[in-house]
């Protein structure tokens, strides 16, 4: 069910059309060509194919186009697992075989990294890690909400799909959804125009429901919200939809724009445990309701030993993580044996990383809050040297003031975590300007049916701090000046 709040409003009236599909772009939607040469983006289509299709001209003056039919299937089509699957944006690929998917993925990244390094790129991508759970691996699902109903993004990128159940999403979340859809029908009803979604996380031995109040335009205020939920007849309301969830960690949180919910902004404990506490590999992680967590477990469990192989740290190491969130990679080094000096910006995020340590009993992560690129300059000011580093920014990619003080530090090995492809090619042909060579790249495929890549990229530097001088910077007006380097070695 696509709900009817907001309909994509075309530019031009839709026409419907007979499309020959050429590729697969970016985002895991079919590129094809129209009769008059204009190309069209189509959803859930395969390259090869002819199909029909509705197509409109979006805001942007993009042709884009819904499947009506396909006329002509490509060797690689599938039947999709999900039922929603044609209407939803949660997910691009499942029509496509998994073998196939993990190609497309690869190939996306070959070409992201063609366009800076060259051709050399081809052979420096590996096959893209398998998971081993392509359905039932999504531990944090955020549903969006409507009219009363859960549901996911539609693939118009318009309005939603209703749904309680993502085949995505590890099993027991459809029970919980279940439960909130409940009660949003009978104790809860006044609490439907208050939410904009729920964010369900299901760990082996825990489980936790944040509610996602929409605190702004017209609603009141976080302040007004949380004294509202002290008070009758409120109290009685959320205590009915605790005793539908029970043992569960239930929150409400300010729900920003509704997007993705990382750490950061308000959130109020309402029932059951305050944290939830949670296994990855070899980390254990406490969780509140804005806690970064990679969404599977197991791919991030292999991810993060590929990383902790590649820089093979020694007792004596000390190894830089920059962008550690809750700190499940640092707890993978500090698991072999190495120092961990690791830093992110956010401070809940270290909160939570500083519990997780704690639960997992290790003294050998020193946590550090700030922005890295101004750590690593103040640890280079304090004459610090680290032969050993990973970073794991944001979609964004490293800050452009941070790859200059990588070798400065003295790091000879760098593994770099993304998840996107086009700013890590930017990023490697910095580092490359810098004097590091991309030894290799390893896909995981962390998010199956959809179009998202985690990459494990390993660099290695022969003289770090020697190369300095001669190098010339995309934004040399950042580069930090010569005489500091000098005057502290
Ligand atoms: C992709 S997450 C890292 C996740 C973590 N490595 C893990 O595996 O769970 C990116 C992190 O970078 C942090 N961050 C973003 N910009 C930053 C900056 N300039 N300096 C330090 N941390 C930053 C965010 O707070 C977030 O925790």
């Amino acid at each position: 069910m696509v709900d009817r709040e907001r309909r994509p409003d075309p530019v031009e009236p839709m026409a419907r059309a007979v499309v020959r599909i050429d590729r697969l772009g970016r985002a895991g939607m079919g590129i094809g060509t129209l009769g008059d040469g204009r190309t069209v983006a189509v959803p859930k289509t395969l390259p090869g194919e002819e199909i029909e299709a509705d197509t409109w001209v979006d805001r942007r003056g993009r042709v884009r186009g819904r499947l009506v039919r396909v006329l002509r299937a490509a060797a690689g089509r599938v039947p999709a697992p999900c039922e929603h699957f044609a209407a939803c944006g949660g997910c691009q690929l499942q029509h496509l075989a998994y073998p196939e998917q993990l190609a497309h993925k690869r190939a996306v990244l070959v070409r992201h990294l063609a366009r800076t390094l060259g051709p050399e790129a081809e052979a420096l991508v590996a096959a893209v890690e398998p998971a081993p759970r392509v359905l039932g691996y999504r531990n944090r699902n955020l549903f969006r909400l409507a009219e009363g109903r859960l549901g996911l993004g539609a693939a118009t990128g318009q309005g939603m799909v209703g749904l309680e159940e993502c085949p995505l999403a590890v099993a027991g979340t459809g029970d919980l959804t279940a439960a909130v859809t409940e009660w949003l029908a009978a104790e809860g009803r006044s609490w439907r125009p208050r939410l904009r979604g729920v964010l369900v996380r299901v760990q082996e031995r825990a489980r936790m429901v944040t509610l996602l109040a929409r605190v702004a335009g017209g609603s009141p205020r976080w302040g007004e919200l949380v004294a509202e939920c002290g008070s009758e007849p409120e109290r009685g309301r959320l205590a009915a939809l605790a005793a539908r969830l029970p043992e569960v960690s239930l929150h409400l949180a300010a729900g920003g724009d509704g997007t993705v919910l990382v750490a950061g902004g308000d959130s109020a404990h309402l029932a059951g445990p305050e944290r939830i506490s949670a296994q990855l590999g070899l980390a254990r992680l406490s969780l509140g309701p804005r806690s970064f967590v990679q969404v599977n477990t197991e791919v991030s469990d292999r991810l993060y030993t590929a990383v902790a192989e590649a820089l093979a740290p020694m007792p004596q190491d000390v190894v830089l993580d920059l962008f550690c969130g809750s700190g499940a990679l640092a707890q993978h080094l500090a698991a072999r044996g190495a120092g961990v000096y690791a830093v992110d910006m956010d401070h809940r995020a270290l909160a939570d990383a500083r519990a997780g340590a704690v639960l997992a009993g290790t003294d050998r992560i020193e946590w550090r809050a700030g922005r890295a690129e101004t750590i690593a300059r103040r640890l280079w000011q304090a004459g610090r040297r680290h032969r050993l580093a990973t970073v794991n920014p944001p979609r964004s990619g490293m800050p452009r003031d941070l790859p200059p003080w990588l070798p400065r530090l003295g790091v000879a090995r760098l593994v770099y975590v993304s998840c996107s492809p086009p700013t890590l090619a930017r990023d490697l042909a910095v580092l490359r300007e810098l004097g590091y060579r991309l030894e290799r790249c390893v896909p995981f495929d962390q998010f199956a049916q959809t179009y998202h890549l985690e990459v494990v990229a390993v660099l290695a530097h022969e003289q770090p701090a020697a190369r300095m001088r001669s190098v010339v910077m995309p934004w040399r007006a950042n580069v930090p000046q010569e005489s500091g380097a000098s005057a502290r070695g």
